[in-house]
């Protein structure tokens, strides 16, 4: 028995890197599997069949269940098709992992229209796309009296989190999909769909330019070492396949951070300090020329650290 046993699931962006091992683990624990990726190149500048295709063609000679599929997340009419292709090929749709990716890094000063607006729409939009047509599925399910709930597995990063020099674009729509998540487990506990983000650190086509992380491994796609690689993309699949089952229906609207053999729980903006004026009215700019200084500690001097010393 597995884990995602008669589960159907869909993956975008699962022709390679951390989509391509989700397919993988997914199908290994039972589910069948739309692998969804037109073969995008990292920067969006073209496309190629063969990543879905090869994935979902190892899926099927391992005995699993899986077909290719070659939209754009971006199309807001094929993502609408793609929920349905699931539905008519396998019957249901259980899971959609929003992992789609691509990269225009730029200083801000120099980011283009084009360059903000493709990230923001893969990403951003993508994952909007996705989530909503499924969960207009999910929804009709339940009215007509079939509803099984349902799974919504986002991608966000470091730098949605915490902020990245020269990715603007890439960080504005990281940080957004976190919010969509925490929105969707709101709109749709009443469903049993379920909402949750991880924010994957490995090596793959994206993450191979960094400085440090090609260097300690120089083969994105190639042979595995023998020993425990920390980098290794399937390190975060262990936790998608967990988030899809039965197991975690109790748990949304939460943001992981997995890395290597962690997994760890992150908590969003909460206070931490308030400054709360002494008239009993609406705060005046002169009281925050000391109130706020009191609220960071910094008072009565020095300053706060340069913010640019905390990078992701
Ligand atoms: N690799 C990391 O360390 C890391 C860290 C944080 C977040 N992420 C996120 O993980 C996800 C996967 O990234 P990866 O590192 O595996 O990169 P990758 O480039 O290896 O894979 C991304 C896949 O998305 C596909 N894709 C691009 N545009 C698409 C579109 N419009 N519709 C459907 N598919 C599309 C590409 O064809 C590609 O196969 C991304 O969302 C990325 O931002 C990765």
């Amino acid at each position: 028995m597995g884990l995602l046993d008669g589960k159907v699931t869909i993956v975008t962006g699962g022709g390679r890197g951390l989509g391509r091992s989700h397919c993988l683990a997914l199908a290994g624990h039972g589910a069948a599997v739309v692998v969804n990726d037109p073969g995008a190149g990292l920067h969006g500048e073209s496309t190629d069949q063969t990543p879905a295709e090869a994935v979902a063609a190892e899926i099927t000679a391992a005995g699993g269940r899986a077909i290719p599929d070659h939209s754009s997340v971006t199309d807001w009419a094929a993502s609408q098709k793609l929920i349905a292709l699931a539905a008519a090929e396998f019957g249901r749709l259980d899971v959609v992992v929003n992992n789609a990716g691509i990269l225009r890094d730029r200083m801000l000063f120099s980011m283009t229209e084009d360059d903000f607006d493709a990230v923001i729409a893969v990403h951003l939009k993508g994952t909007f796309a996705m989530t909503r047509h499924a969960c207009a599925y999910w929804r009709e399910e339940a009215k007509r009296g079939a509803g099984r709930g349902g799974r919504i597995i986002n991608t966000t990063s470091g730098t949605g989190l915490f902020g990245t020099v020269g990715q603007a674009n890439y960080g504005a729509a990281k940080a957004g999909i976190v919010s969509l998540t925490t929105i969707t487990a709101l709109e749709m506990a009443r469903y049993g769909v379920t909402a949750n983000a991880i924010s994957p650190i490995a090596l793959t086509r994206m993450t191979a330019g960094v400085p440090g992380v090609a260097a300690r491994n120089p083969v994105p796609d190639g042979p595995k070492p023998e020993r425990f690689d920390p980098q290794d993309p399937a390190n975060a699949s262990g936790l998608v396949v967990y988030l899809a089952s039965d197991a975690a229906s109790w748990l949304t609207g939460q943001v992981f951070r997995v890395h290597g053999d962690r997994v760890q729980r992150l908590r969003g903006w909460r206070s931490v300090g308030e400054y709360r004026s002494r008239a009993g009215r609406a705060v005046q700019p002169e009281e925050l020329v000391t109130g706020l200084p009191e609220v960071y500690g910094t008072a009565p001097a020095g300053r706060l650290p340069d913010p640019a010393a905390h990078g992701a």
